[in-house]
């Protein structure tokens, strides 16, 4: 283990479900361990770090001193602009508390669809005025890495590639690395040979279900989604959702929540 100071990150966490922290402790290459021990100095984060209360907060500003211009943040969760009330985290509101951290940053990463687009809390009618990283932070480079949760391999890949070149890696219209968001699901769908031959599930459970046919028509989103949930799966490259015979939701797309129906009838 080299004995050079690690990159300094600050992971502030808004309105969120904690979905993209449990997401990342599933990381398998490099696992969270390896990030946390030998990569990075994680000198905040709700649910990882040692301190609590004052001294916690004590953390995040001391790492903030001493990395000026220099320390990573990443979020997750969307800001909550209806009420300074709403989700604040030691008597601050998650708006000041964004604006303060990324002053001396390097750079954002946005993890989770929360953080990059809204998510969940801005799903109409929006009661919180929930708002993306992006609508706050205009004087620094965001990296989006959108997902409900994200992939765990692509939010260590992303950190990895910065420590690794020193810089964001080549991004999308929408902020997202094209290495990991370069294409659809249904590009790269194992059912795909299905949907061109014009095989189709009707339903979850009839005989073309079973033999594992194309899921358009009960609403799969993979044409629409980009995300490399097909290439790298989830859980150690186990399985993704196509492949356990849901549809995909286009969950790393903005407004998932409300673009629906997921399900057609
Ligand atoms: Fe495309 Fe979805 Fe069918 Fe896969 S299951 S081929 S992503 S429409
Ligand atoms: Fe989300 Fe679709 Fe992948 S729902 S987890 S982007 S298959």
């Amino acid at each position: 283990i080299s004995k050079a100071r690690r990159q300094s990150v600050i992971w502030l966490s808004f309105q969120e479900c904690t979905g993209c922290t449990e997401s990342i402790t599933r990381s398998h290459s490099p696992t969270l361990e390896s990030l946390i021990f030998e990569m990075i100095s994680l000198d905040y984060h709700h649910t990882l770090q040692a301190a609590s209360g004052e001294a916690a907060e004590h953390a995040r500003l001391q790492a903030m001193k001493d990395n000026e211009g220099k320390y990573l943040v990443i979020v997750d969760g969307s800001i909550p602009m209806g009420n300074p009330g709403y989700s604040a985290i030691a008597g601050i509101s998650n708006h000041d508390m964004l604006v303060e951290t990324a002053k001396g940053a390097a750079a954002i990463v946005a993890v989770g669809t929360c953080a990059t687009y809204g998510g969940i809390p801005m799903a109409d009618p929006n009661p919180t005025g929930a708002v993306p990283v992006s609508d706050i932070v205009k004087d620094k480079p965001i990296i989006n890495v959108p997902g409900c949760p994200p992939i765990p391999v692509v939010m260590t890949g992303v950190l990895a590639h910065f420590l690794t070149f020193g810089g964001i890696p080549e991004l999308d219209a929408l902020g997202r690395p094209k290495s990991f968001y370069g294409e659809t699901i249904h590009d790269r769908c194992y059912r795909r040979p299905f949907y061109d031959q014009g095989k189709f599930a009707e339903t979850f459970d009839d005989e073309a279900a079973r033999n594992g046919w194309c899921l358009f028509k009960l609403g799969c989103k993979g044409p629409v989604t980009y995300n490399a949930c097909a290439t790298t799966k989830w859980n150690d490259g186990t399985s993704f959702p196509i492949e356990s015979g849901h549809g995909c939701i286009g969950c790393s797309e903005p407004k998932f929540w409300d673009a629906g129906p997921f399900y057609k009838a």
